[in-house]
């Protein structure tokens, strides 16, 4: 079948089942070349546990940028052993780090849009798409109230810019919903988020937010709205999402 009718075929089905079916629908139709992207923020780790679920259950992994919170450490740790699975922990390349931090110092991404948009292509988006080369679909925790930059997310999308399918279960879920999830089966999170953090990236570039204000406003925080993407999702301010080929 052509991408674009693959495309269609499964957004239709997508919508009439729960994040569990859409994820054995997806194991089915790309057997060994499917994986879970976790950062081991709140809804990854519900995905984690869903997965878990499933026979076998589809691989995980997660990229070490290297400037990351010990409690993402910890997470991580507790998340292998909860559900003895590995983790596959992918990191930025040597070369492009040492570039980076001789040509603009170890924390230039404090600089200008353009030097923390270079730190996180080196850190974060070149190694991304080293790894989704290596895939026919990718899943991710995006849901559309995560940020203005979030409201077209569907179900099932085409990721242009990496040439794959791009999979978010809990596209349409709320907070709330994910909460119920992880304390109805007691999955383990991340200790930041109950400290303030409803959204958890790199050490440096996340701080906790007041109450009531935007899940992503700790993330980037000296930056405006419209800037607070990694590239991993939004690029030229754009969601990677596009028609497939034909
Ligand atoms: S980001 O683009 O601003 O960093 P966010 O933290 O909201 O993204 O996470 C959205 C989704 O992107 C996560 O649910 C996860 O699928 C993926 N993701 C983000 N950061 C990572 C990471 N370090 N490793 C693997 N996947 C990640
Ligand atoms: Fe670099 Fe900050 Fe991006 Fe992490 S979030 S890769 S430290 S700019």
């Amino acid at each position: 079948m052509a991408p674009q009718d693959q495309l269609l075929d499964l957004q239709t089905r997508a919508k009439a089942m729960t994040p569990s079916g859409l994820l054995t629908m997806v194991a089915q139709r790309f057997p060994g070349r499917v994986a879970l992207a976790s950062s081991f923020g709140v809804e990854d780790q519900v995905l984690t546990d869903l997965l878990g679920r499933l026979a076998p259950p589809l691989p995980i992994f997660t990229l070490d940028t290297g400037r990351l919170p010990q409690e993402t450490y910890d997470v991580l740790d507790a998340t292998r052993k909860r559900y003895g699975i590995e983790i596959q922990v992918l990191f930025p390349n040597r070369t492009d780090v040492e570039e980076l931090v001789g040509r603009s110092g170890v924390n230039s991404f404090y600089d200008s849009v353009e030097s923390r948009k270079a730190c996180c292509h080196a850190r974060k988006v070149a190694p991304l798409r080293r790894k989704l080369g290596q895939l026919e679909a990718w899943i991710t925790g995006l849901r559309r109230e995560q940020a203005p930059t979030r409201q077209q997310v569907e179900l099932v999308e085409w990721d242009e810019t990496n040439g794959l399918f791009k999979i978010n279960p809990l596209a349409g879920w709320t907070s709330e919903q994910v909460w119920e999830y992880i304390r109805l089966h007691h999955v383990p999170y991340n200790a930041l988020h109950d400290r303030g953090y409803p959204s958890i990236g790199c050490a440096p570039c996340t701080r906790a937010v007041e109450p009531g204000q935007d899940i992503r406003a700790g993330r980037w925080w000296w930056e405006t709205p419209e800037h607070k993407e990694c590239g991993l999702h939004v690029v030229d301010g754009n969601l990677v999402r596009k028609e497939a080929p034909k």
